[in-house]
């Protein structure tokens, strides 16, 4: 049975499509990796176009989907693949309990800001109404500043924990997507790649076996 990895915030624009990406892109050197991007935005499904022209793209299968076909998309790819990965809509509460209630883990990727912390609160009470385990993670977190001790502060207030340290603001992130490419892909050595494989050993921990 796969790995199934919702990747969930209510808030727009935290960068759920980006850690989505990237994380498939890094996740497919050792894995059967499969996409599913619910979010009729389509943001992924642009980066999958680009992806397909482009030889240092890991082979991954991608699939776009809403509402309710999502369900049996999930089961047909989880039967085939080591994990299955779902980029979710903003502000879309019903489809993303659905990506949520199918999930093995639920990824929140949360800017260190407190609007965005709590904006996560509404995915981690779907998280917590579906029993899943729901683990923050921190992106765009600036190098310099005093913020993300803050909001690790109210996240150990509140016992969120975190998937490993984080994703800085780095344009990487931007450059890589547009070509397709995950940034482990694009930039191999770049910080924002070794933060990726951070992420990527974290999960790795997780999953069963
Ligand atoms: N770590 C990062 N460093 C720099 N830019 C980033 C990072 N993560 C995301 N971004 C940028 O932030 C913007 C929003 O990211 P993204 O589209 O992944 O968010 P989203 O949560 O999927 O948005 P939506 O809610 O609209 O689906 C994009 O322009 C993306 O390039
Ligand atoms: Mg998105």
């Amino acid at each position: 049975m796969a790995f199934i990895i919702a990747v969930a915030q209510q808030k727009g624009g935290a960068g759920k499509s980006t850690v989505t990406a990237n994380l498939a892109a890094a996740l497919a050197a050792d894995f059967r990796v499969a996409l599913l991007d619910t979010d009729p935005q389509a943001t992924l499904s642009r980066w999958a176009e680009l992806r397909a022209g482009q030889p240092a793209a890991r082979p991954l299968t991608f699939e776009a989907v809403s509402g309710w076909r999502v369900p049996a998309s999930i089961d047909k790819l989880a039967r085939d693949h080591d994990i299955v990965l779902l980029d979710t809509a903003p502000h879309a509460e019903t489809d993303s309990k659905v990506a949520i209630r199918a999930a093995s883990l639920v990824l929140i990727p949360m800017q260190p800001a407190g609007p965005d912390l709590w904006a996560s609160e509404a995915t981690l009470k779907l998280a917590g109404s579906e029993k899943r385990q729901a683990l923050v993670l921190l992106n765009r977190v600036p190098a310099q500043g005093r913020l993300k001790d803050q909001i690790g502060a109210e996240l150990d207030s509140r016992k969120l924990a975190t998937l490993g340290p984080g994703w800085g603001n780095r344009t990487g992130f931007a450059t890589a997507f547009m070509q397709g490419l995950g940034v482990t892909e694009a930039s191999p050595r770049s910080t924002a790649a070794e933060e990726v494989l951070a992420s990527v050993a974290a999960l790795k921990a997780l999953m069963p076996g």
